[in-house]
């Protein structure tokens, strides 16, 4: 049976009494899933070999997919890394507690080798989550989190995300309502002596906000070609985030794009699928299929990466096999993330429309 505790969101002065069975369980070597600022974790003693398979096991997650550790407080750093750069130090005091991740070289022991999958870096995150800092403190430990979803699904921004897919498969969920950001955080790795950050995986904090926060440095997003030679994270290269459904992006010059995607809809209806459009809040009206969802608007993307998951999730509640999304190409601040992963779930498949498609 799996353990539920609901913290009611936004309490003035928060009461996090509940929090102390759920850190217990956690210190106890048990899986408990809770909320962060980007989507819900599912943790573990970090320290503990038989705690961190059970989170492999649960979500059915490769066992060569390192997890991120996440503390509560600055001190835990010291005991995890055997060293941190100046650069990385200056992004974490702009950043932490906050959705950016670091790949920093390991103290040898201070994780089980099945957080690393054997590397000889670990990635650390501080999370900018009342919640997820007080369960971190309660269990007295650091605590290593992958996304709460089964391996392969939607993240989960919601407890009841993580119920559907893990509810029977580990010990516990805080519920502590609906996460902020809606993708996961950035992952990081500051090379050649602070000039160069390598982003490793897109997320919550910007490129334009790294290259602010260090303009000395250079900082450089993994190509999708660079990934698929030699995955500096490994999690880049597993299926992720996929609706059951046939997804493809759609994009291109407006006009051509919607005229396309009203003439595929109508042919994939006819060939007697069940359809399905992901579009920005203005272009909800334009479509008729089985299921249109509304996910950010033109110029939010902030809201596109806040409701991403919850939507590709409607999908296939509804049952749809053939999924178009339109609307999403811009690559600025969080775009870069919001595409990063919609072109996940759509296995890279996207179609660029032009006059002469049409
Ligand atoms: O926002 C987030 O980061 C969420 C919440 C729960 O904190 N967590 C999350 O964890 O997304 P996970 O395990 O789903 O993603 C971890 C990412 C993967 O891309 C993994 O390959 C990479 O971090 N990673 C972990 N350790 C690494 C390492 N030592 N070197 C390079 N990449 C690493
Ligand atoms: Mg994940």
């Amino acid at each position: 049976m799996t353990k539920l505790w609901k913290i009611e969101p936004g309490q003035a002065a928060p009461d996090y009494r509940e929090l102390a069975e759920a850190g217990a369980m956690l210190a106890a070597g048990g899986t408990v899933a809770f909320p962060t600022e980007t989507v819900y974790g599912l943790g573990a003693d970090a320290t503990n070999t038989a705690a961190v398979e059970a989170i492999f096991t649960a979500k059915g997650r490769p066992s060569d997919n390192p997890l991120i550790v996440h503390i509560a407080n600055i001190g835990q750093l010291d005991e995890l890394v055997q060293e941190t750069d100046a650069v990385s130090r200056r992004l974490m005091e702009t950043f932490w507690p906050g959705p950016l991740t670091f790949v920093l070289p390991v103290r040898p022991g201070a994780v089980s080798s099945r957080v690393t999958a054997g590397l000889s870096t670990v990635a650390v995150r501080m999370p900018d989550h009342p919640v997820a800092l007080a369960l971190i403190d309660s269990a007295g430990c650091p605590v290593a989190a992958p996304s709460a979803n089964r391996s392969g699904r939607p993240s989960p921004t919601t407890a009841g995300h993580v119920s559907d897919d893990l509810a029977g498969r580990i010990g516990g969920i805080v519920d502590g309502g609906q996460t902020g950001v809606g993708v996961e955080s950035t992952v990081v790795a500051v090379e050649a002596g602070g000039r160069r950050i390598r982003v490793l995986r897109p997320g919550g904090v910007t490129v334009a906000e790294l290259k602010q926060a260090v303009p000395e440095a250079d900082v450089t997003v993994e190509t999708a070609a660079e990934e698929a030679e030699a995955p500096r994270s490994p999690g880049m290269k597993y299926a992720h985030y996929a609706p059951q459904g046939r997804l493809t992006i759609v994009q291109g010059d407006e006009k051509e794009r919607v005229s396309w995607v009203l003439r595929s809809l109508g042919e994939a209806k006819a060939a007697g699928e069940r359809t399905g459009v992901l579009t920005v809040a203005e272009h909800v009206e334009l479509f008729e299929a089985d299921l249109v969802v509304g996910c950010g608007g033109i110029g939010s993307m902030a809201g596109a990466a806040r409701d991403l998951y919850a939507a590709l999730r409607r999908f296939d509640e509804a049952g749809i096999t053939y999924i178009l999304a339109e609307g999403y190409e811009s690559t600025e601040g969080i775009g870069l993330a919001v595409l990063n992963r919609l072109n996940k779930a759509a296995g890279h498949r996207i179609v660029h429309i032009s006059q002469a498609d049409c």
